[in-house]
C-alpha cells in the first residue's frame, strides 16, 4: 500500500519515523507492507532518507491511483481542507492529526468520505496518543454516552501542575513553558481553552451522532489563575485542572471548557505535567478512563500510524460511524449548576446578603474574602455575583 504524507513537521515526519521504525511490524499485522510514495511540502529536505518522495503540488498525490492513502500533518483549516477533499474525491482514504481541520470540517468532510466510498479517520486530533476516538466510535458503541470529562490540553496541564507545585506565577511558567517547547510562541489556543474546547466538541459530535459548533461551547482558559488561587485550592485540599465536560442532558449534550477544582477522589486530580486523561461514563459500562500522552511527535504520529493501518483493511468500503452534518443544538450552559469558589473584595454582610448559605475559606488576605456557595445554576450565580459588585476570581467545582 503506498501512503502520501502532507506536511512534514513535527507529526508528517513522525509518521515517517514510526513507519521506518515499525516496518516489519506492521507489514505482518496487515498482511503488506505501508510505503511512502510522496510527501507534500513546500520545504526543501534534500538529507531526508525520503528526499525522493518530496513533491510540492499536492495534485501530483491527487492523480496518482497508485495511492490509496494519504495522511494530512498540515495544520489549521486551509489549504487543508481543500486538500483533504481532494484526495477524499479522488478515492482515497485520509487520516489527519488536525484538530482545527477535523472540528471545523469534520461532518463535511465525512459526508464527502461517504459519498466517494473511502474513510476520514482522526485518531490523533484528540488526545494524541491516547486512542479515544475508535474506543467511543468501535469499542463503546453498545453504550449511551452520558458524561465526557477530559483534560486535554499537555501545554495548560503542564503549567498548572508547575504553579501547584513549585508556587509559580502564571506569567513565569508560561514563560518557562515557552522555552522547554511546551507552550508555542504565540499560547492562545492552549491558555485561552481554544484547542480544548476543539477537542471536547469532537467528542461531543461522535458520541452524539451530529456535529457540534465549537464557538458555542462556553470556553475560559486559564490565564486568571494565579498563585493565590492555588494557595486557596491546597488550603481545601483541591487542585486546579483545566477540563473540558460534556454531559447529556436531555436528547443533547451540555458543554463546558474551564478551570475546575478537583479533589484526590476524582480521577482527574492525579493526572499531573503534560499527560492527558479522558473519562467517559456510558450508561452501561459506567467509568472508564483513558491516559496517556496527549502530545508530542511520536505519540501522535503512533495514532496516525494505527490509523493508517485501519484505512488499509477497510479499502473497499466506507465505515460507518454515525457523525452526521446536522448541528447539534448544545443546551443552554445557563442552566448547568455548580458549586463556586468566589474571591471578592465584598463585605461579609453583603457576601450573606447575597448569596444566603456560604462557607467562608480564609487565607488571611488584607484585602478580600473567599467563600465557597451552595451549588446554584449559572445564570443564578451570576445574578449574584453582580448584585456583589463582582469577584476578583471564580473557579467552579467539579
Ligand atoms: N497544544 C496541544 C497540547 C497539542 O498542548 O495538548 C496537542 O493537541
Amino acid at each position: 500500500m503506498k501512503v502520501a504524507i502532507m506536511g512534514y513537521g513535527t507529526i508528517g515526519s513522525g509518521v515517517a519515523k514510526v513507519l521506518d521504525t515499525n516496518k516489519d511490524i506492521i507489514k505482518e499485522r496487515l498482511g503488506e507492507p505501508l510505503e511512502i510514495k510522496y510527501i507534500l511540502d513546500l520545504r526543501d529536505f534534500p538529507d531526508d532518507v525520503h528526499a525522493k518522495c518530496f513533491v510540492k503540488d499536492y495534485k501530483d498525490i491527487v492523480k496518482d491511483k497508485e495511492v490509496k492513502l494519504v495522511v494530512e500533518t498540515m495544520g489549521g483549516v486551509e489549504p487543508a481542507f481543500t486538500f483533504v477533499k481532494a484526495m477524499l474525491e479522488a478515492g482515497k482514504s485520509v487520516t489527519t492529526s488536525n484538530k482545527a481541520l477535523v472540528a471545523d470540517k469534520g461532518a463535511e468532510l465525512m459526508k464527502i468520505a461517504k459519498d466517494n466510498d473511502v474513510n476520514f479517520v482522526f485518531e490523533a486530533a484528540v488526545g494524541g496518543g491516547i486512542p479515544i476516538i475508535r474506543t467511543l466510535t468501535a469499542c463503546l458503541t453498545g453504550d449511551v454516552i452520558e458524561e465526557i470529562s477530559a483534560i486535554c490540553n499537555g501545554t495548560t496541564n503542564y503549567m498548572l501542575t508547575n504553579m501547584e507545585q513549585y508556587g509559580s506565577e502564571y506569567a513565569q511558567i508560561l514563560s518557562e513553558a515557552q522555552s522547554l517547547g511546551y507552550a508555542e510562541k504565540d499560547p492562545t489556543a492552549d491558555v485561552e481553552g481554544h484547542d480544548s474546547c476543539r477537542k471536547i466538541a469532537i467528542l461531543t459530535s461522535l458520541v452524539s451522532g451530529k456535529n457540534v459548533d465549537f464557538n458555542d461551547i462556553p470556553t475560559e482558559g486559564i490565564s486568571k489563575i494565579s498563585s493565590t488561587d492555588f494557595k486557596y485550592a491546597k488550603s481545601m485540599g483541591y487542585s486546579i485542572k483545566l477540563i473540558a465536560k460534556s454531559v447529556k442532558c436531555g436528547d443533547t449534550y451540555s458543554c463546558r471548557v474551564a478551570p475546575f477544582l478537583v479533589k484526590p477522589e476524582q480521577m482527574l486530580y492525579h493526572v499531573a505535567g503534560v499527560m492527558n486523561a479522558v473519562s467517559v461514563r456510558g450508561n452501561m459500562l459506567g467509568e472508564s478512563m483513558y491516559y496517556g500522552a496527549g502530545a508530542g511527535a511520536l505519540p501522535t504520529a503512533s495514532a496516525v500510524v494505527g490509523d493508517l493501518v485501519f484505512l488499509a483493511r477497510n479499502t473497499d468500503k466506507h465505515v460507518r460511524i454515525g457523525w452526521a452534518n446536522e448541528k447539534l443544538e448544545l443546551a443552554n450552559p445557563s442552566q448547568q449548576k455548580y458549586r463556586y469558589f468566589v474571591r471578592t473584595a465584598a463585605l461579609q454582610s453583603n457576601i450573606e446578603n447575597e448569596f444566603d448559605e456560604v462557607k467562608y475559606t480564609d487565607l488571611d488576605l488584607d484585602d478580600e474574602t473567599a467563600f465557597i456557595t451552595a451549588e446554584m445554576t449559572e445564570a443564578e450565580f451570576n445574578e449574584r455575583k453582580i448584585a456583589l459588585g463582582g469577584a476578583k476570581n471564580v473557579i467552579r467545582f467539579f
